[in-house]
């Protein structure tokens, strides 16, 4: 089912600098959440220390009744291993063939014989559809291909937490709609909870259960997509549209001129809440919930036009 994340008031500076600050959130098990946010508001800080690769300076992360943020290196090690990591940067092993680069983590974590070891490589690497491309060097591949090839080593120890550092970023709109599939496809297909960070939209709009935005040194909001597709809060609603007008700026926050300079300007309407992309097998999502029932449920009235089948952005258009 995959395990819950809790964080909890999680603050992170770098020397004076806050990068965010009392950060909580609950990754629901089993459910796809989204993180989006600007350039350089620390989505990426935010990764490296739910898996404890970055020390906050306060607040807890805890999963399964440990918290990452103060455990002991021991059990650092041991928590590390409900985690599969997509690195902003693929963090491939430019010397090392694909196959050795996804074989990596299971040499290093278990004592599996080779034949067992060649077994989940291509089970893996048929998963991401890279089979035939096992000896082909990172350098040799496109950045597609290398994102995928992260993927299939972020799965090779089974994890139940699955975090991914911008998957979309740097690939062309065909590639991000096939590696969302993907992620869909795999969040159907196994146990775990998935957490993506990103700053497309088209991924925020289509892909998760659960959204939240970090803005202005702070998570702007967290829950349910249905929730921040239809919110007035004018940095969510700006960035979730595209527009340039609103309270982030080139510097992520724009100075009272520019505010002021805008103060006429009305925001246009909210585009019509997508339909989310559904696994390709035609299962139904994990964490499936009625189109519809969170704005329902809380007396919201989604923006004209929500949740009709061809409003899909899914690959391939209206499918
Ligand atoms: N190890 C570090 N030491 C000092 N400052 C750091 C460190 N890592 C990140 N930062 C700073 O933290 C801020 C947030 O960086 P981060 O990489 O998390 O942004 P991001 O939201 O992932 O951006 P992008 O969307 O461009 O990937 C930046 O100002 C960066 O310079
Ligand atoms: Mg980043």
């Amino acid at each position: 089912m995959g395990v819950a994340v809790q964080v909890e008031g999680l603050t992170k500076s770098f020397g004076n600098q806050l990068i965010w600050g009392d950060v909580t959130l609950t990754l629901p098990p089993g459910e796809i959440s989204v993180i989006l946010g600007p350039s350089g508001t620390g989505k990426s800080v935010f990764l490296k220390t739910l898996i404890g690769l970055l020390k906050p300076d306060r607040g807890s992360v805890v999963i399964e009744g440990t918290d990452v943020a103060t455990c002991k290196e021991k059990e650092l090690y041991e928590i590390r291993k409900l985690f599969g990591v997509l690195f902003q940067d693929g963090a491939m092993f430019g010397s090392m063939n694909l196959y050795d680069n996804v074989a990596f983590p299971l040499r290093e974590h278990t004592k599996k014989p080779e034949s067992e070891i060649r077994q989940i490589v291509m089970e893996k690497m048929e998963m991401v559809g890279l089979v035939g491309a096992e000896t082909k060097l990172p350098g040799e591949i496109s950045g597609g291909m290398r994102k995928r090839a992260g993927i299939a080593r972020g799965l090779v120890l089974e994890p139940e937490i699955i975090l991914f550092d911008e998957p979309d970023s740097g690939l062309d709109p065909v590639r991000t709609a096939l590696i969302s599939q993907l992620i869909i496809d795999l969040n159907s297909q196994i146990d775990a909870t998935f957490l993506i960070v990103t700053h497309d939209i088209n991924t925020a709009r289509t892909v998760p259960d659960n959204i939240g935005m970090l803005y202005h040194q702070h998570l702007a909001m967290f829950g349910h997509r249905e929730m921040l597709l239809s919110s007035d809060q004018p940095a969510v609603r700006q960035f979730l549209n595209a527009q340039k007008a609103g309270p982030i700026g080139m510097t992520e926050e724009k100075d009272e001129d520019e505010l002021a300079q805008e103060a006429h300007y009305e925001m246009p309407p909210l585009p019509p809440i997508p339909m989310q992309v559904m696994p390709s097998d035609g299962r139904p999502r994990r964490g499936q919930r009625p189109p519809g029932e969170w704005c329902r449920q809380n007396g919201v009235t989604p923006p004209p036009g929500s949740f009709r089948q061809t409003m899909s952005m899914a690959p391939g258009g209206a499918a």
